[in-house]
């Protein structure tokens, strides 16, 4: 983190962002009781149920612009959909319930509930194409890494920034075919690659805090994934940078004809502009930035990072919850820790 900047716990984001964590931690609580069991769909139909019920009672205004599709294919937490009680500053808002169905399915490590807002209008539209390759690093590096640079050349740059060989870089990326020329090329400019099997929110938080392991995300990867892990990039510091990754050209038409600029670089500020973005998310499985649920028969205990780009503030927060006969939950203790 900046060391000149402290956090302002003050600042009515800093509230707003302790209120939002409850509607992920919700969606964590019901998503777990589904874990392992090999069942994405109602891990993730019961993670936005909890999520949008839990959202409807928080104190804000907010509209979904990057949810889980139209409204005609997605009946609840859809694009376009008013969230919050209405009361107070205007938001955009992006879900992601789980980040990770498959991990939460398969009982596999590193499944987040994950929510991000900023101020109305600053989020960018994801819509125009799936897939967008990504680059994520600290605030070591953030100034010396271009995506569009040879492969080798950043690694060089990371490990310049952090004042450390290239032999001692390790590069986070979602283990698929499409990766493996560029696994090829980080190994040879002498890093480590740490493939991820999904998740690649998780991953770009890990990339831009220090003491992770990760130094920095490469790879192509989800575009909604890369405007939520923009705003959890404002709030810690570093940079992400990325590109649209058409898969052919029907799909680069895609991109020209939604009125874009197919060879666009985007930073992070192109992907949410100004300072107000706030980032939480919730373990559903345990993972390498916070511990998974754990439920007992009507309780539950959860871990989450809630984060605020203007108060700048990066705090774990500890909850215990109580489930009700109809699984409803509500915090019965929160502690939180300062991460920043
Ligand atoms: P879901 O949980 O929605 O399945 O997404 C998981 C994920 O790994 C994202 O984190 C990532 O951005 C995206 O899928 C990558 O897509 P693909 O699996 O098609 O490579």
């Amino acid at each position: 983190m900046d060391p000149v900047r402290t956090s302002d716990h003050s600042l009515p984001e800093h509230h707003l962002a302790l209120d939002l964590v409850r509607s992920t931690e919700a969606a964590a609580i019901a998503a777990a009781h589904w874990a392992g069991r090999g069942d994405k769909h109602s891990a993730d139909q019961a993670a936005v149920d909890a999520m949008r019920a839990k959202m409807s009672t928080l104190p804000f205004n907010g509209v979904v612009v990057i949810g889980e599709g139209e409204k005609d294919e997605a009946p609840m937490l859809y694009n376009g959909e008013a969230v919050g009680d209405g009361r107070g500053p205007a938001y955009d808002v992006a879900v992601d319930p789980i980040d990770g169905t498959t991990l939460t399915a398969k009982g596999m490590s590193n499944a987040l509930s994950v929510l991000a807002a900023s101020p109305r209008g600053s989020m960018f539209d994801p819509s125009a194409l799936f897939y967008i390759d990504k680059l994520v690093t600290g605030p070591e590096a953030a100034a010396l890494v271009d995506i569009t640079a040879p492969v080798a050349d950043n690694v060089r740059a990371v490990a310049r920034g952090k004042g450390v060989d290239p032999g001692h870089v390790t590069v986070c990326m979602l283990d698929r075919p499409r990766h493996k020329d560029l696994a090829d090329q980080v190994r040879a400019a002498g890093a480590r690659v740490r493939f991820i099997p999904d998740g690649d929110v998780a991953g770009a938080v890990m990339a831009a805090r220090e003491g992770t392991g990760i130094d920095m995300l490469l790879g192509i990867g989800g575009t909604p994934e890369g405007i939520i892990a923009a705003c959890a990039v404002k709030c810690l510091g570093g940079v992400l940078q990325a590109r649209w990754a058409p898969r052919d050209e029907n799909e680069r038409r895609g991109v020209l004809d939604a009125g874009h600029d197919p060879d666009r670089v985007f930073c992070t500020d192109d992907l949410v502009t100004g300072d107000g973005a706030i980032f939480v998310a919730t373990g559903i499985t345990d993972g390498d930035l916070m511990s998974g649920v754990r439920h007992g028969p009507d309780r539950a205990t959860t871990e989450s990072l809630v984060m605020s780009s203007r108060s700048r503030t990066v705090l774990l927060v500890r909850s215990e919850h109580r489930i009700d006969p109809a699984g409803h939950t509500a915090p019965t203790a929160t502690s939180t820790t300062t991460k920043a």
